[in-house]
């Protein structure tokens, strides 16, 4: 563990040019940044440097990603020497050994029959990657009118077009169009009114999987490829399984041969104790699409799982030609596999699903502590991941939540803010004393804004 709570992230270095204003921000209010800019340039361990010599409690893993802390050295280093050794291997019709190696370790770590891996750069291209193989699977096995795909709504999918018609958060969507054709979404699974204040997965709210059913009914089994859900959904506010609905998913999968996708982007490698959510809820998908902590956000890089079954019905028809026409110039790049293999060590010698299993009720009990603040209007947690939703302030919906991520930055903790919903999913190297921290800070702040 390097986690010595003294460990500083370096000195900041030197801005150089930078007036701001070329850089289109992604998912960020251009203008109010730049008008008060927030720059982050170094890390170390649990926190950032800011440019002003600020250090910053890192409250979110980056964005759901840095899950064994920052600047890991182990990691920093198997990066440079690939950098030396072979700085790119072309990805189609070459290989290179890492990539070999690092799929056979993600079959390991996957559960059940899960076991091949496809490469992609990002959690958007493992979603679009994963409804394309669930759409080819079926026209593969001469069932080519299973083409529809069902969502949930508040579902956070990526940004590509797959992922966004899939998705179900409406600003993501409703300014670009038609999006894909043939999908429906499931109706998601936060009520405040039946399930505020849960600690862990919420009891009420299993029989909303049976608007797949419904679904069903619509437009038969025979014409739906897949069902994609996050089995804990992140970016829109932290909205956790109710007990026996992803069970009750499953169920209705197996009967009508429909794939289940889960979308790990968020929850693979430990963010739940686990290896997986499919592990922690035992349950196994047909398909899990990851990111983010594979490679510990270091290099840019995703993976589609599938199990056996839906790779080998790709294995026939004439060897000469792909079997998929799928795939990125960057699948499989050198130094993302190298940053994955360091990472999944890290993850190993470390044991840092187990640890954050060993935390998550310190860190439930830490994050239920804030439940009497005013304007708290639900508590969530399962793992290391916290939501705590804030009623919006009179006719300025998000404003409490960002007067609440200022609040915190200014006192040295970085959380995420969606709407009025503030996140937290910490990495998972955290100290008791830095959820103390982390917590404490946040409650302050939510006190300030009341
Ligand atoms: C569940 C889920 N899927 C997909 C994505 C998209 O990943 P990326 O931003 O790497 O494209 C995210 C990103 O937060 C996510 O949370």
């Amino acid at each position: 563990m390097t986690d010595a709570p003294t460990a500083q992230p370096d000195a900041a270095p030197a801005l150089g040019r930078n007036d701001l204003e070329a850089y289109w921000m992604p998912f960020t209010a251009n203008r109010q940044f730049k008008a008060a800019p927030r720059l982050l340039v170094s890390a170390k361990d649990m926190h950032y440097g800011m440019a002003d010599g600020r250090r910053l409690l890192d409250g979110c893993s980056g964005l759901w990603c840095v899950n064994a802390g920052h600047c890991r050295d182990e990691i920093a280093e198997a990066i440079a020497a690939q950098a030396r050794r072979m700085d790119y291997s072309t990805a189609f019709q070459m290989g290179h050994p890492a990539a070999f190696e690092l799929a056979d370790r993600l079959a390991e770590l996957a559960p059940g029959d899960i076991d091949h891996a496809f490469f992609t750069n990002s959690g958007s291209e493992s979603v679009d990657t994963a409804l394309k193989i669930a759409i080819a699977y079926h026209h593969r096995r001469g069932q080519g009118q299973r083409q529809r795909l069902v969502g949930r709504e508040r579902g956070y999918h990526g940004a590509g077009f797959g992922g966004m018609s899939v998705g179900g958060i409406a600003n993501n969507r409703k300014h670009f169009g038609m999006s894909l054709g043939g999908v429906d979404h499931l109706p998601h699974t936060h009520s405040l009114e039946h399930a505020a204040f849960s600690r862990g997965q919420p009891r009420w709210g299993a029989h909303l999987a049976e608007a797949l059913e419904s679904i069903i009914a619509l437009h038969d089994a025979s014409t739906i490829a897949a069902v994609i859900v996050e089995p804990m959904a992140g970016s829109a506010g932290v909205l956790i399984p109710p007990v026996g609905y992803l069970e009750r998913l499953r169920e209705i999968c197996d009967r009508t041969g429909i794939l289940l996708i889960f979308d790990e982007v968020i929850t693979g490698f430990g963010r739940l104790g686990a290896s997986f959510a499919a592990e922690y809820l035992g349950i196994v998908p047909d398909i899990i699409t990851i990111a983010k902590g594979l490679t510990n956000g270091a290099v840019p890089m995703g993976a589609v799982l599938v199990r056996k079954e839906i790779h080998d019905a790709f294995m026939s028809g004439p060897e000469t030609l792909p079997e998929l026409f799928h795939g990125y110039t960057y699948s499989g790049h050198p130094l993302a596999c190298a940053a994955a293999l360091a990472t999944l060590d890290l993850y190993a010698k470390e044991d840092l699903f187990a640890r954050a299993a060993s935390l998550a009720g310190y860190f439930e009990d830490a994050v239920h502590g804030l439940k009497d603040l005013d304007h708290v209007a639900d508590i969530r947690n399962l793992g290391l991941v916290a939501g705590i939703e804030l009623e919006a302030a009179p006719g300025a919906p998000g404003a409490r939540g960002y007067d609440v991520f200022l609040r915190c930055l200014e006192k040295g903790v970085l959380v995420r803010y969606t709407g009025d919903i503030i996140a937290v999913s910490p990495p998972l190297i955290i100290e008791k004393s830095q959820i103390d921290e982390l917590f404490g800070t946040l409650g302050e702040a939510i006190e300030e804004t009341a």
